[in-house]
């Protein structure tokens, strides 16, 4: 299995931060989700640590149920992904843009024109985190009552990812000549409709932008229940993935690797990034003083809402005695399934009891969580990369930007010093920097078969 011994990093950038009572820090800027200079500032940061990308998370709803958590989180007021990206693009040069979108309540065609012009605005650092819709009040946005169940949603997003390659590949790479002398602005016999018919999408095509700088912006996906797996096997050449435990990281880090190979794709090809929660200090003891401060701001309501939605909105938390243990089954979800296993896998392990499940949900989403020195950050990060349980880590700061600073300040230089940490870019696009070969187009392709 071929593998170069340093780890990819991306930023996972949100307003305020991982932690739920991350906006409440007077260190973190109340106004941060929607000023433009706080997620560069953060960005250039990154930039300047060679991290690989920034990545934008985003659910087109609101995602808390209701009014006594509305009011205490701040994630109600942030940027539209690609929006933000593109403007971000001008104000950095290296780091990798990658943007959520969902194929639930998209159209293709919108989708693939967009980040074509993030791919163009930013020359080759645009990257697609396909998500399926898990949060329940996106339906109601659409026009639906309920969202699709959780197999029709990936039948729909296997479908609709093919129909968005299928459009970027509707102009050949070459096929814009602009060429004043013979007037000719387009080799249109490198042009080819797509006339797509499916089950649920009819896109005819072309798209009205070339095919992007890097062939296609680099796919990112994160299934984690069967469906899921088994669409980011087919379709990831970044899979997200959140999983505290080791052994379950690298049981799904084999699993992955394993469903990929067995469609041919190649192990490098296909990176898997858990998240991380990094709290440093320069002792154990500060670390803990840092999270046991957020920990005191946060409102049980926002508890009790951040625990329902990860748990998918199975359970009346209310009802339950709160220092009894986690059962180790609870009703299915329709929701985001695999991350209830997480936390209930987590929770039977560590016999949490559900104050104990329920900060811990607060505090890391059900990330890997390490509250200690720059050290130990390093090293539970090495650890569990040389396990291969990763290939990198999407970094999450409890706090925006403090959390970042302490990260790439004591963490990343521990990094580099065990060599696993690169201090430069390697190539100018995402797919350069992360290894990731340029996918050939497909009708190109054709053509080279029926010439021959
Ligand atoms: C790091 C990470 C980031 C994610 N970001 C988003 C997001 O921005 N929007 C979204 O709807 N889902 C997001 N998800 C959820 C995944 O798309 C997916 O639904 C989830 O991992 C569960 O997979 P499953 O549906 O196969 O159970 C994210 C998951 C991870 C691990």
């Amino acid at each position: 299995m071929r593998r170069n011994g340093e780890m990819k990093l991306g930023l996972f950038s949100v307003q305020a931060g991982q932690n739920e009572g991350a906006w409440l820090d007077p260190s973190v800027p109340a106004s941060g989700g929607v000023d433009v200079d706080h997620f560069a500032h953060l960005t250039t940061l990154a930039e300047g640590a060679a991290f690989h990308f920034v990545f934008v998370p985003d659910s087109p709803s609101v995602i808390d149920p209701d009014s006594a958590t509305i009011a205490r989180v701040s994630r109600n007021d942030g940027f539209e992904p690609i929006t933000l990206l593109s403007a971000l693009s001008s104000r950095t040069q290296n780091i990798g843009l990658v943007a959520t979108a969902t194929t639930t309540y998209w159209q293709p065609f919108h989708l693939a024109r967009m980040f074509a012009s993030l791919d163009y605005l930013s020359r080759g650092r645009a990257g697609w985190n396909i998500v399926t819709s898990g949060f329940r009040f996106e339906a109601a946005n659409f026009g639906e009552e309920e969202l699709p169940d959780h197999d029709t949603r990936y039948s729909r997003a296997r479908e609709f990812v093919d129909v968005v390659k299928g459009l970027w590949d509707t102009w050949e790479d070459d096929a814009f000549i602009r060429d004043k002398k013979s007037g000719i602005f387009v080799d249109t016999s490198k042009l080819h409709l797509l006339e797509h018919r499916g089950k649920y999408l009819s896109v005819k095509g072309p798209l009205n932008t070339a095919r992007p700088p890097q062939g296609y912006p680099v796919l990112v996906q994160a299934g984690a229940s069967d469906a899921g797996i088994a669409f980011g096997a087919e379709v990831g050449e970044v899979v997200f993935t959140a999983e505290p435990l080791l052994e379950n990281g690298k049981r799904y880090y084999a699993i992955l690797k394993e469903k990929a190979r067995a469609l041919g794709r190649e192990d490098d090809q296909v990176l898997v990034m858990p998240g991380i929660v990094p709290i440093v200090g320069r002792t154990k003891q500060e670390a803990s003083e840092k999270l046991q401060k957020l920990q005191s701001y946060t409102h049980i309501d926002v508890l009790m809402g951040a625990a329902n939605r990860s748990l998918g909105f199975v359970t009346d938390l209310h009802s339950i005695d709160l220092d009894s243990l986690v059962p180790e089954t609870l009703p299915k979800t329709n929701l985001t399934q695999s991350r209830q296993k997480v936390l209930l896998d987590l929770a039977v392990r560590q016999k949490l009891t559900w104050r104990q499940l329920i900060r811990f949900i607060s505090d890391s989403k059900g990330h890997l969580m390490v509250v200690g020195t720059p050290d130990e950050v390093a090293s539970a990060m090495v650890d569990t990369f040389e396990q291969r349980a990763a290939d990198g880590f999407n970094v999450m700061p409890a706090t925006y930007p403090g959390g970042l600073k302490d990260f790439v300040e004591f963490v990343v230089p521990e990094l580099r010093r065990l060599g696993k940490f690169r201090s430069r870019y390697s190539g100018q696009t995402l797919r350069e920097n992360l290894g990731l070969k340029r996918p050939p187009n497909r009708f190109a392709q054709v053509n080279v078969g029926s010439d021959a």
